[in-house]
């Protein structure tokens, strides 16, 4: 008898806080036989695994899956073919696979090529997703700030790649969010100086995380090392709860 594929589950593990994961995330992560995520640098456990090891059932296989930072396409169609095949061949034995996802599984997340990829190669898999916090909810709550209220009109930007798009951005939105800021900060810093914008703007590496810092007063850091983990924000036209 051939075994009933099993279904991956693309799950939300939040943003660093093991607790940010949902009931129902937890609920699927430790009902998979197999549990997936993002391999980590070196030695290091990645990010979305550290964040669900208290999670874990010691009978769960787990499937770090290689997806590298690089640009270059070619090599990263390889690195997400190799991680389906791996994920498929558990499917095809009738496991379930759950992907740990930091954050939100569709908020910039690497599952989607994953997904997409497995769509491609295997039309028949069968996939369902469980959201979660993502990046800019959990700075706002480390902040003790809303992300918007009432009319604001709130910007998103992978900023590395659309730095050009940032000034433009900032002369519509009412709030803007910088991801992927780390190796850009010299530059949007000096944007955010140039609009008399960085007393309203802050900086939060590792959100929720051990390592979490909040870096205010960005008048006085105009150079600062970031790990990739960092999200700015900028409240551009800061909202009067009396206006
Ligand atoms: C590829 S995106 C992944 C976003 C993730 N799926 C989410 O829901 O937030 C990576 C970027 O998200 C931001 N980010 C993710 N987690 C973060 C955290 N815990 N603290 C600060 N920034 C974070 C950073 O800007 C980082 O460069």
């Amino acid at each position: 008898m051939v075994a009933k594929t099993g279904i991956l589950y693309g799950i939300s593990v939040g943003t660093g806080d093991p607790d940010l994961i949902t009931v129902k995330g937890v609920r699927l992560l430790q009902q998979a036989s197999v549990v997936a995520f993002p391999m980590g640098v070196g030695n290091q456990s990645g990010i979305a695994q550290t964040i669900i090891s208290p999670w874990l059932i010691s009978e769960q296989e787990t499937c770090p899956l290689s997806f590298p930072y690089v640009q270059n396409e070619e090599e990263l169609r390889l690195a997400w073919k190799q991680s389906a095949e791996q994920v498929w061949s558990y499917l095809q034995q009738g496991k379930d696979v759950a992907f740990a996802c930091e954050g939100d599984i569709s908020f910039y997340s690497t599952f989607t090529y994953l997904a997409q990829t497995l769509t491609y190669y295997y039309p028949s898999v069968k996939i369902k997703t469980v959201p979660g916090v993502c990046s800019p909810m959990a700075v706002a709550s480390v902040l003790n700030l809303p992300l918007t209220v009432r009319n604001q009109r709130l910007a998103v930007l992978p900023v590395l790649y659309t730095l050009e798009d940032l000034e433009q951005t900032l002369g519509w939105a009412d709030v803007v969010v910088l991801l992927k800021v780390s190796s850009v900060y010299p530059q949007v810093w000096e944007i955010l100086r140039r609009l008399n914008l960085l007393e309203h703007a802050w900086v939060v590496e590792r959100a929720t995380q051990p390592g979490q810092v909040i870096y205010d007063e960005l008048e006085k850091q105009s150079n600062l090392r970031l790990s990739y983990f960092s999200l700015l924000i900028v409240h551009v036209k800061p909202s009067d709860p009396h206006s």
